[in-house]
């Protein structure tokens, strides 16, 4: 049974709300599809059954899992390729000659199940080695069911396939039972927290770089315009943000400078005048990182080494984002401050 005009209606105004995300006209299918399982566990009869309690009680907890249940959070690794060549070549280069030795934060602003956050991660770990250990990154979504998947790091077959290379795969990842689980270098680079773009952004560090990419498609545009300025006030002067490959700030936001660089568009805050075009090189070498040795990975082959948090992780105590702590691993004791 396909839901009502007027729930289907009803619904759409609640992600709206709550999200700011607007689902399609005519995707009441999907309505029923992804509200079923839900509609199932809390004992409705129907879909039905469930808007009438989201309408009626409105509990917080249900309308969070019915808000979360229909978001799309459709990914993959090294997502369109290019704007990955574009960091790698430009925007990293950049930043660590601009300021060599500092810290730079990256954040992934709707990160889905993690495969954005974690290609920075490999990408830094295969071709920027010795600067690796200056670059924080956190990833975010308003989904804790992704964000959950993402902490674990573990992926299907058919996952690994979407955007890694087998050279990729055979370094990165470890097999576990059907899944593989990213080595814990990778996964202890990213920092994962549940975070709605469509509330004030509480307590966020400033950021040197931002992946917003085919998110804010999902929004109309005063809800783009909203998030917009949310992400401006966490950028420092002359950041950089980045989109999915169909998404623009054209006739949305003037208050970016659009870039083309390594075949894609980037946008920095500020004018063109504020902000020279990126210097790649030469890049200098940060003191704490002389060594030429290959980064430590993972081995399967033998024992693996204690763990110990690279200096990026160790830092996130540093940040002003009080409630942001390591959930991936309930064993692990929480950090002290
Ligand atoms: C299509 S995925 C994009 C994932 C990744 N950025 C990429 O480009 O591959 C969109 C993600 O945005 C998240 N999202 C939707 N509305 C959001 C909001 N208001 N705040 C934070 N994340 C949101 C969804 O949960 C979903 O995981």
């Amino acid at each position: 049974m396909t839901v009502s005009t007027a729930d289907f209606e009803f619904v759409r105004r609640l992600a709206q709300s709550v999200a700011g995300f607007l689902l399609e006209e005519g995707k009441e299918y999907l309505v029923e599809t992804r509200l079923g399982p839900i509609a199932k566990a809390e004992g409705c009869s129907s879909v039905a059954e469930l808007i009438g309690r989201l309408r009626w009680q409105n509990p917080p907890a249900l309308v969070e899992r019915v808000v979360e249940a229909l978001t799309t959070n459709e990914t993959l690794f090294f997502r369109d390729a290019r704007p990955f060549e574009h960091l790698k070549r430009d925007i990293f280069p950049s930043l660590f000659s601009r300021n060599p030795g500092q810290p730079v934060r990256v954040w992934s602003a709707a990160c889905s199940t993690g495969q954005e956050p974690y290609s920075i991660a490999m990408l830094l770990v295969e071709h920027l080695p010795l600067h690796a250990s200056l670059v924080s990154i956190f990833a975010t979504d308003l989904s804790h069911e992704v964000l959950e998947r993402a902490r674990a790091g573990r992926f299907y077959e058919s996952e690994m396939q979407r955007g890694l290379s087998s050279e990729q795969r055979r370094r990165f990842f470890e097999p576990v039972g059907t899944e593989s689980r990213l080595v814990p270098r990778i996964r202890e680079m990213v920092e994962f927290r549940q975070l709605n773009l469509s509330t004030p952004l509480q307590n966020v560090p400033l950021f040197d770089v931002v992946f917003l990419r085919n998110v804010l498609i999902y929004f109309d545009l005063p809800g783009k315009r909203s998030v917009l300025n949310r992400i401006k006030n966490v950028m420092k002067p002359g950041a950089f943000l980045l989109l999915g490959s169909s998404e623009t700030l054209l006739g949305i936001d003037d208050d970016f400078t659009a870039l083309r660089d390594s075949g894609t568009t980037s946008y920095r805050l500020g004018s063109a005048a504020s902000n020279p075009p990126p210097q790649p090189a030469p890049m200098p070498v940060p003191k704490a990182a002389t060594s030429t040795k290959p980064p430590q990975l993972g081995n399967p082959a033998g024992p693996r080494k204690p763990k110990s948090l690279p200096p990026q992780v160790a830092r996130l105590k540093d940040l002003q984002w009080p409630e942001w702590k390591r959930l991936d691993d309930p064993a692990k004791p929480p950090k002290k401050p």
